[in-house]
């Protein structure tokens, strides 16, 4: 029997809450529900995760005892449960009372006087309860990732925390091989799909739908990838024939769209699951694309004397730049982690480096918006590797940071990334 929508969402929520990645828990958990409430499940879960510091800062005051640690689904249910008071279509008393009859499925009986208590206080005294929050709560975000952002992009604090709190927006990658932007916008208008251009080659659906109903998605005419990561390949401009390793490539969006454009792509990542999405989406485009299985910081000896034009390095990251897509960010990720990544960037730029050929160009991608994992990683390596010298972007994409350009992402626009460019000096 199918679990009930409320129930499988608020458990997701708690298991997030608890430490695990969204993506490894969410496909079981839509699976326990009816197939009509699967939009549904996605609503809560992701809305919720976006809101959730903000929602955790009013259980804080709602309940008077915090909760055991062995009870803290609740606290996911009562999250949840004001997301879809405010942001759902659910008229209240089915939002209070569907968040009560949660106790019962959830193991819980007793709860139910103190779900349906806390639910109608928040009811009554929303205002009184939002203006008790603090900064962080009320802008959706971690403590330390409003600190670390204060400190580095002030002026842009509150575009950041607003993108984040709001759906991404649904992005199209027109391939030129098959069809012009204007001809595929033309084909959306027949078939009623209402889309404005994004960028050179993207069309931004003004509602997200199934892929499988888009005109010619299987023929590889579209690709889904947002505005700010179609970017990449448009700086790094390949010339036809031109080889490109990308040796974090997997699923594969920014080394097709290279492919698209001419370039002879090698697409390296050290996930053998994710290097398959590389696989899937060549065959799709009908594209050559070489894949090879890797940890990006062992290339050197895999691919043996191989050199290259141009280098993608598209790191690992803490996320932050794509907080929309990926919510659980919010709960599962640490201040600490902020280092490792910064690390394991900087292996990589310096393990990936003597594959490009001399005059080739590397660009250096992230979807963090922390300057730790940015200019940081960039700066120290242009002060230990002689060959390498700052290239300005081709094309302005963001605000204009010491080493590159950072996207910040808006409600309507792309989403957060960071490119910088540099080129490998002849001797
Ligand atoms: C930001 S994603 C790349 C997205 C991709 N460029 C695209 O546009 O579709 C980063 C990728 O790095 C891979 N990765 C993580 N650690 C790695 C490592 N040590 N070496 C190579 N790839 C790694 C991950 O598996 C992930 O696919």
């Amino acid at each position: 029997m199918a679990t009930p929508v409320r129930s499988a969402a608020a458990s997701l929520l708690d298991n997030v809450a608890q430490g695990s990645s969204l993506n490894h828990v969410y496909n079981r958990a839509e699976r326990q529900v009816a197939e009509s409430e699967q939009p549904f499940l996605r609503e809560l879960v992701y809305g919720s995760l976006r809101l959730w510091p903000l929602y955790k800062g009013v259980t804080r005051q709602l309940l008077e005892r915090p909760l055991k640690p062995k009870d803290s689904v609740l606290e996911a249910l009562l999250i949840m449960a004001m997301y879809e008071l405010d942001e759902c279509a659910t008229p209240d008393y089915a939002s209070v009372s569907g968040a009560v009859d949660c106790c019962e499925q959830l193991g819980r009986p007793w709860a139910s006087r103190l779900i349906n208590g806390c639910l109608r206080r928040y009811q009554r005294d929303k205002e009184t309860l939002m203006q008790a929050l603090g900064e962080s709560e009320r802008a959706a975000l971690p403590g330390w990732l409003h600190k670390l952002l204060s400190k580095a992009l002030p002026d842009q604090l509150s575009q950041l925390a607003d993108a984040s709190r709001h759906r991404p927006p649904f992005t199209l990658r027109v391939n030129p091989e098959r069809i012009s932007t204007d001809e595929y916008q033309a084909l959306l208008r027949e078939e009623g799909i209402e889309a404005r251009e994004a960028g050179t080659c993207g069309l931004t659906l003004v509602q997200p739908m199934p892929v499988s109903k888009l005109p010619h998605f299987q023929d590889g005419f579209v690709s889904v990838q947002d505005a700010s990561a179609q970017l990449a390949a448009l700086l790094l401009s390949p010339e036809p024939g031109m080889s490109v390793l990308d040796a974090c490539a997997a699923p594969g969006g920014k080394a097709c769209h290279l492919a698209e454009l001419g370039a002879q792509v090698t697409a390296s990542d050290v996930s053998e699951a994710r290097l398959i999405k590389v696989h899937e989406n060549a065959e799709r485009l009908d594209l050559a694309v070489t894949t090879v299985l890797s940890d990006g910081r062992n290339l050197q000896e895999v691919l043996a004397l191989a050199s290259f034009d141009a280098v993608l390095l598209d790191v690992p990251c803490s996320a932050t730049g794509v907080m929309r897509r990926n919510p659980d960010v919010k709960l599962i990720r640490r201040k600490s982690d902020i280092g490792q990544f910064a690390t394991l960037q900087s292996e990589l730029l310096q393990a990936v480096w003597p594959l490009l050929k001399p005059g080739g160009r590397l660009l250096y991608a992230t979807c963090s918006v922390l300057p730790q994992e940015n200019d940081a990683v960039v700066g120290a390596f242009l002060n230990t590797e002689d060959t390498a010298r700052l290239l300005p972007l081709p094309i302005e994409v963001g605000e204009t940071m010491t080493y590159g350009q950072q996207v910040i992402p808006s409600e309507l626009n792309g989403d957060g990334l960071y490119y910088s460019l540099l080129e490998k000096a002849i001797p």
